[in-house]
């Protein structure tokens, strides 16, 4: 058996690993070597794997319970394995397909339910010539390099995230749209939340957050710009460029990511994505998705006043 190497490709995230076939069993060994490289490196990269459906989901399945994309549009699954969400930007019989424009802005699979992905494994199956890169943001660093007064802030708040939030999600088919709205009412999910593998904390914040709960709509929105523009700042971001058969495999739970709308839309781009259930229930559902607006606060002030 070949000895797999793990090669650092950037200082916040991503390496390759090479010398494993993935559509073979994993030993317990090569388990628990690859199970060590992603918590330390958050984005795995395997070059030139060849995989049907079944390995993909086979070699998932080996870091945690398989995802069956309940918050997903039927019609979005792979039609005879329903582990595996296809990202598409084909079109068929006319149509496009429901994931077209997915995964445009910042995010953390799942984030806008109550039980966020524990991870994924995307295999590139078919991509344009150029562009349709992804990017990762090391959420980790994201947390450990603000102020402590921020920090100090942070602790103990929630954020509302929010699926009509997903970018372009107007663009799709309305009955694909209707039917994620209907599957995912609004979570609340705290700030601030500890990797149960590592027990580090890192910042749960994206392009799908709504608000902060018990602040204003104003004070919610400068203070999101500010930690999503930190958080994806260079310094904490690996780019991956994607070539045929790469295996991509990441940690959700300390991460987020953006899948990048810079090529050719009449070029196919086809991912077969596999995610894993997140191990705890972190978020709660909330009907309080409205936050209160200066105008309200100033009311509210000359009241009393
Ligand atoms: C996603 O999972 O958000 C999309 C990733 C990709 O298509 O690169």
């Amino acid at each position: 058996m070949s000895t797999i190497t793990v090669t650092p490709l950037g200082f916040a995230a991503g390496a390759q690993v090479t010398g494993i076939d993935l559509s073979k069993p994993l030993s317990e060994l090569q388990q628990r070597q690859i199970n060590k490289a992603w918590l330390e490196h958050i984005v795995l990269v395997f070059p030139g794997q060849e995989l049907t459906p079944a390995q993909q989901i086979a070699f998932t399945g080996s870091f945690g319970t398989l995802d069956q994309h309940g918050s997903q549009a039927p019609t979005t699954l792979h039609p005879e394995h329903r582990e595996i969400l296809v990202l598409s930007n084909k079109v068929v019989n006319g149509k496009k397909s429901g994931t077209y424009n997915s995964g445009r802005n910042w995010h953390t699979d799942l984030s806008y339910t109550t039980r966020p992905a524990k991870g994924a494994v995307i295999h590139c199956k078919e991509k344009p010539p150029v562009g349709g890169d992804t990017m990762w943001a090391n959420l980790y660093l994201a947390l450990e390099t603000l102020s402590p007064t921020i920090r100090k802030l942070l602790d103990g708040l929630e954020a509302v995230h929010d699926v009509t939030l997903v970018q372009g999600i107007e663009l799709r088919a309305p009955e694909v749209v209707a039917e994620m709205k209907k599957r995912t009412p609004p979570v609340v999910h705290p700030v601030v939340r500890t990797h149960p593998e590592t027990g580090r904390k890192s910042l749960l914040v994206n392009q799908r957050i709504r608000r902060f709960v018990g602040m204003s709509d104003e004070e919610s929105q400068s203070l999101l710009a500010m930690l999503n523009t930190h958080a994806t700042s260079p310094e904490f971001v690996y780019r991956h460029r994607w070539s045929l058969g790469d295996v991509v495999m990441w940690d959700n739970r300390c991460s987020c990511h953006v899948a990048l709308g810079d090529f050719d839309q009449t070029k196919p781009r086809v991912m077969f994505r596999c995610s894993l259930e997140g191990e705890v229930e972190s978020g709660r559902l909330t009907n309080d998705i409205g936050g209160t607006d200066r105008q309200t606060m100033l009311q509210a002030v000359a009241a009393v006043s």
